[in-house]
């Protein structure tokens, strides 16, 4: 369906201009310079012939097809002349003209008429406001960028023009190879999902690079990415993650931006590497594009100079990579010919006097290693340093083995004969350790990814009629958050474990409650809009006999009318006092992009505060919903410290389970907050003690 923005036969320029201040100009030059070898057609009903070419009035005079037509003319003609294209059978158009949805307002609707336009002739369109695209495979270049890069193995998409001609530029100097490069600009039609499922099949893209500003589906890009990344790895950057850079996106391509955690966890369960900047980015498809899978989390350093070494392990610690540690055998072949002063242990250090020899013979023996997953090599340039030997002999071994070896060649003078050296044989250089770590610690993310099952999503034995009908109840009553009644039921259908409770409207009915329960009990003031009971001083624990009782519904009913006096309150909540435990949160929330998302954190009144949380889309698979135990700072909480018995890490799973079932099977409940659930010792579960949930 895209082959017409691949290698098409024939190429229109609409706009062709004898102006070299115009766009239109250098989109034509571009294209004669690029190689291309099919048809152009410029059009322009104003000139005869533009830079040597024959010059049409409109596409509708071309006598050829056309299979692709590059459109840069005022924003006022463009849907004149894409209804030309479709008379004309054109199958792809390149929208460069600006002036649509990024503008708001007119701008928006004008772009839904060009949609219309490219479905009725069952066109496709790249943009509008976008830069256009370039393929080294073909060769075309039908963008206004100067200069073409290199062939390469990495394909980019990037939804912003100017820095992808940023990245171009620098592409240039820095000899980084491309196989497409394409401009998404505002995403009417394709988007960067078309792009992903095309170039998965491409045997020239190795690796894909996104910047993204937005994502158009977020259900769809998660499915899509998630099968395409297995093979090609998807390196991006989203841009508009914090506050203020969400704001600049919607004015910026008019897309919105979902919230950064729903971004992370997207990527991270879709197996896409995010980049933070364009450094990165390019620095993990660098490793992706040429180094050969990493099959482990065992990284060895050779290194010329101690210092360097230690800077590697360090970042190596802190991207909590493992040190491998080498096989005796290795360290004693090592020993044996390293002169005195060396290091034989990882990270090794071949010293400053080291020839190409030495090097070569040092990172052998540690490729040979089978406890070595994957090395970073790293030379100064000192003294008697041979930069360029030293370079292919790294090269030699880096393309005779398959262990990927990031080599770090630090410096900018002495260093950039090997660097050189380096990237004429396909190998990228780190500048400094740091990068090359965390370039592998990108590899190390990849292989785990890949060695994880596909998450399973297992149905559980609920009782969906029981949720619908409390949720009638709550809508009936003209209401959008869900009383404490009704959420009970809900809980319960969907096998949550929550405490003894019940709503008591005076004194009397809170003692027969009470004695129901049998004391000690709680009490906490009832209101659909205190959100948070302790603040006001609306919850009392340990209640331990009638007066108590009594005493407490006055003084919560009194509380409740002093500081609160708006709120509607409905009376006092008396429940069963849980034996302590460990609190954590489970909640959901909408993201726009990505539908619900299941939190956990580290619960309590002091959650806001403490931040310790992790995210996934839901729904989660059991081992997602374990990762996401594991990754909390508090974990090792969780697990015991200090003599305590481990808690109950199951029964949390399973309360995670249950309500990222609840949540897709009910999208309608837009917030939702289990704060605390109470977790006891291994073996004996967790009580939802306070919940909140909201209706969309
Ligand atoms: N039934 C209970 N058993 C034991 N502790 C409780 C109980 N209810 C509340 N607590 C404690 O009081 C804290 C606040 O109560 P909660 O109902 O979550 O009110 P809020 O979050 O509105 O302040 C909980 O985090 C928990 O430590
Ligand atoms: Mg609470």
């Amino acid at each position: 369906m895209l082959e017409a923005f691949y290698c098409p036969a024939s190429v229109a320029v609409v706009g062709a201009s004898h102006d070299e201040g115009k766009l239109g100009h250098a989109v034509l030059k571009n294209l004669l310079e690029s190689g291309y070898q099919g048809e152009i057609y410029p059009i322009n009903p104003k000139a005869e012939e533009i830079l040597g070419q024959r010059t049409y009035p409109s596409v509708l005079a071309v006598r050829g097809n056309i299979d692709l037509a590059v459109i840069v003319i005022p924003d006022r003609f463009v849907a004149t002349v894409l209804e030309e294209c479709g008379q004309k059978g054109v199958e792809g158009v390149i929208v460069i003209t600006a002036g649509f949805r990024e503008m708001g307002g007119e701008g928006i609707k004008k772009e839904n008429e060009l949609l219309k336009i490219v479905r009725r002739y069952n066109m496709r369109m790249l943009g509008p406001n976008c830069l256009g695209v370039i393929d080294t495979i073909c060769p075309l270049n039908a963008t206004f960028a100067r200069g073409m890069p290199r062939k390469g193995d990495i394909a980019m998409m990037s939804q912003s023009g100017a820095l992808m001609i940023a990245i171009l530029d620098w592409a240039l100097g820095e000899e980084v190879g491309f196989s497409r490069f394409v401009s998404l600009g505002n995403k009417a039609d394709i988007d960067e999902t078309d792009l992903l499922q095309l170039w998965d099949e491409d045997p020239h893209s190795k690796v894909i690079v996104a910047y993204l500003e937005g994502i158009a589906d977020g259900a769809k890009f998660m499915e899509i990415a998630q099968q395409v990344t297995r093979d090609t790895p998807i390196i991006a950057i989203k841009a508009g993650t914090s506050d203020a850079g969400a704001r600049a996106v919607s004015s910026h391509t008019g897309t919105l931006a979902g919230s950064e955690r729903a971004y992370e966890a997207a990527f991270k369960q879709a197996g896409v590497t995010r980049a933070d900047s364009v450094e990165e980015l390019f620095d993990y498809a660098n490793a992706f594009a040429q180094a050969p899978p990493l099959k482990g989390d065992n990284i060895a350093v050779v290194s010329n100079a101690g210092g360097a070494a230690i800077m590697a392990t360090d970042a190596l610690d802190r991207a909590q990579l493992r040190l491998a540690s080498l096989e005796g055998e290795t360290i004693e072949v090592l020993q044996a010919r390293l002169p005195p002063g060396s290091s034989a242990l990882n990270p090794v250090d071949v010293r400053g006097d080291a020839d190409e020899e030495r090097y070569r013979f040092a990172l052998e023996t540690v490729l040979r290693d089978e406890n070595v997953d994957g090395v970073i090599a790293i030379l100064i340039p000192q003294a008697v340093t041979k930069v360029a030997e030293t370079a292919n002999v790294i090269a030699d071994l880096v393309h005779g083995h398959d262990k990927p070896v990031l080599p770090c060649f630090m410096g900018q003078h002495t260093a950039q004969v090997g660097i050189q050296i380096l990237r004429d044989r396909k190998i990228p250089n780190y500048h400094y350790p740091e990068r090359a770590v965390d370039a592998m610690r990108a590899m190390v993310e990849r292989w785990r990814w890949l060695a994880r099952p596909a998450a399973k999503h297992e149905k559980l034995d609920v009782r969906r009629d029981q949720v619908e009908h409390a949720l009638a109840e709550v809508r009936a009553d003209g209401r959008l958050k869900v009383g404490d009644a009704e959420a009970r039921q809900i809980m319960e259908a969907y096998g949550i474990t929550i405490p003894q409770a019940q709503l008591a409207a005076n004194p009397d009915e809170a003692v027969e409650v009470a004695q129901r329960i049998g004391y000690p009990v709680v009490m906490k003031i009832a209101s659909p809009d205190i959100l948070h009971k302790t603040d006001i001083g609306g919850v009392k624990l340990n209640l331990m006999g009638d007066d108590d009782v009594r005493d407490t519904f006055d003084l919560l009913m009194y509380r409740a009318s002093r500081y609160m006096p708006q709120a509607e309150v409905w009376g006092a909540l008396v429940q069963e006092m849980v034996p302590q435990g460990k609190e954590v949160i489970i909640g959901i929330n909408c993201d726009p992009q990505f539908g619900p998302m299941l939190l956990l954190g580290l619960g309590g009144i002091y959650v806001e505060a403490l931040k310790d949380v992790s995210v996934r889309i839901a729904p989660v698979a059991r081992w997602e919903a374990e990762d996401m135990i594991t990754e909390l700072r508090s974990y090792p909480l969780l697990r015991g410290l200090r003599g305590e018995k481990p808690s109950d890490l199951e029964a949390i799973v399973d309360c995670m389970l249950r309500v990222s079932q609840l949540a897709v099977d009910f999208p309608e409940i837009v917030e939702l907050d289990i704060n605390p659930l109470m977790v006891h010792e291994e073996g004996r579960g967790a009580v939802a003690i306070d919940m909140r949930m909201v209706l969309s």
